[in-house]
């Protein structure tokens, strides 16, 4: 089949990819021009495990193609998947500013009859919007799908290829057709591809994010209960997750959700839900505990090296929002390292794949990247871990011990074992844990 896709950002350079794979024709267009030229010279503009291979084999089998002409990719698709940011607005609501440029643009291209699917997160009736704004410009019949996109990032092409389920909102049985075609690949092994009216396909993508939002706020602030009334959060996550209604997936604390999607869609869903009339309280206490929770990290900073941290010098392993991303978009990282820098503190910190995109919104000033995580340590009065990389895993304790000033670790993502780590002569302090 032939598809198009626009914006070739985390999200259509991955579906352009996975769809390129198992034999259709695509084409991704961004208005990125950089971003394109280096795509064309199998250059990725994201770190994401397994995309490169995809991206290089089918540039070369001539399945997957480049523009910047996004009226061209329209006019020779037979299927075009909008796949643009949608950044939220200054009250919170999604910005559809770029998701209707493309519109605009199909509408103008449409020289055939031709499926449009939303494939940003957009909220309910943007479907309906898109589809006026293509009407305005053509008198072509043409159909619009919504299909959110589940993927992680960090595991997309995983998430992609075998996904839990394919959810897709369409207008007609034609249109169902062709995107059942488009997916069949990917749900042989049974997973269910649910075929719904369109708003409830768009609803569905925020009541997701919206949920596993919730899911960390809640162990979050039961973390903090733990830490004050002397439970151990790992312990309670192990007793509530065996239970089969809660299931063990997405209850590990941490230093706050960050990424490009929860924040904003939490934002977003709540905006609607003012619009609507119908307050969504629990996901403003969601929201509320999150933006607490960023602070976690550099309040138990504090704690151990005093209020002022002027001439202090912090290690900082970590500034990816979760581990296997370059993506910093909310970061709870960021949110430290200028604490810890507006309170005199010099910072040092490694990544094994996001130094570039920190550099971006972090700056130089006050805080050195390093290449290797041990070069972080080197004369530092503290350990900060704010990402689950796994080369953090397992480290040489005693070489973590000699590089540091004194052995104090504040580990966001629950690593290691405190009692291993107390043996060892470590102060180890952690979420949802009594500090060693
Ligand atoms: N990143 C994720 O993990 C994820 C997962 C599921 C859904 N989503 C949703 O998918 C959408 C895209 O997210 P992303 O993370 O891929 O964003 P992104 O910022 O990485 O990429 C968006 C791309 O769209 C391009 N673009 C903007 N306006 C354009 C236009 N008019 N014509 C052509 N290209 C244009 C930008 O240059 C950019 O390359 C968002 O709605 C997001 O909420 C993201």
């Amino acid at each position: 089949m032939k598809v198009g896709i626009v914006g070739t950002g985390y999200v259509g350079l991955v579906v352009g990819a996975c769809l390129a794979e198992t034999g259709n024709e695509v084409v991704c267009a961004d208005l990125d021009e950089k971003k394109i030229a280096g795509l064309k010279q199998n250059h990725l503009p994201i770190y994401e495990p397994g995309l490169e291979p995809l991206v290089v084999r089918n540039q070369r089998d001539g399945r997957l193609q480049f523009s910047t002409d996004v009226g061209a990719v329209v006019e020779r698709s037979e299927v075009i998947f909008i796949a643009v940011g949608t950044p939220p607005d200054e009250d919170g609501s999604a910005d559809l500013q770029h998701v209707l440029d493309v519109a605009r643009t199909i509408g103008e291209h449409m020289n055939e009859s031709k499926v449009v699917v939303t494939k940003s997160t957009v909220p309910v009736g943007t479907a309906e919007k898109v589809r006026a704004e293509i009407a305005r410009h053509t008198k072509t019949a043409f159909h619009v799908c919504s299909n959110p996109e589940f993927l992680k990032e960090g595991a997309a092409i995983e998430d992609f290829m075998k996904p839990d389920r394919v959810v897709v909102g369409v207008d007609s049985p034609e249109a169902g057709r062709v995107i059942e075609e488009l997916y069949a690949p990917f749900v042989r092994t049974g997973n269910p591809l649910i075929v719904m009216d369109i708003p409830s396909a768009e609803m569905t993508k925020y009541a997701a994010n919206a949920m596993l939002a919730t899911r960390i706020s809640f162990m979050n602030q039961i973390a903090r209960l733990c830490e004050a009334v002397g439970a151990d959060v790992g312990h309670v996550r192990k007793g509530i997750g065996s239970d089969r209604r809660i299931g063990q997936a997405f209850l590990f604390p941490g230093p706050g959700y960050g990424g490009s999607c929860f924040p904003k869609d939490v934002k977003a869903l709540i905006r609607k839900g003012e619009t609507a009339a119908v307050p969504l309280g629990i996901l403003k206490a969601v929201e509320t505990a999150n933006e607490a929770q960023k602070h976690t990290l550099f309040e138990k900073v504090q704690r151990h090296l005093g209020s002022t941290l002027k001439g202090r010098t912090v290690a900082v392993w970590g500034l990816a929002f979760k581990a296997e991303t370059d993506d910093v978009r909310e970061s709870p990282a960021l949110v430290l390292v200028n604490e810890l820098r507006a309170a005199g503190a010099t910072v040092r910190a490694h990544d094994p794949a996001a130094i570039e995109t920190a550099k971006h919104v972090l700056g130089t000033t006050g805080i050195t990247y390093v290449a290797h995580a041990y070069d972080a340590l080197e004369g530092a009065d503290v350990l900060v871990i704010v990402t689950e990389w796994l080369e953090y895993r397992n480290p040489d304790f005693a070489r973590v011990k000699q590089l540091l000033k004194q052995p104090l670790i504040v580990d966001g993502r629950n690593l290691y074992d405190p009692d291993r780590l107390a043996r060892q002569g470590f102060t180890y302090d952690s979420i949802g844990r009594r500090p060693r």
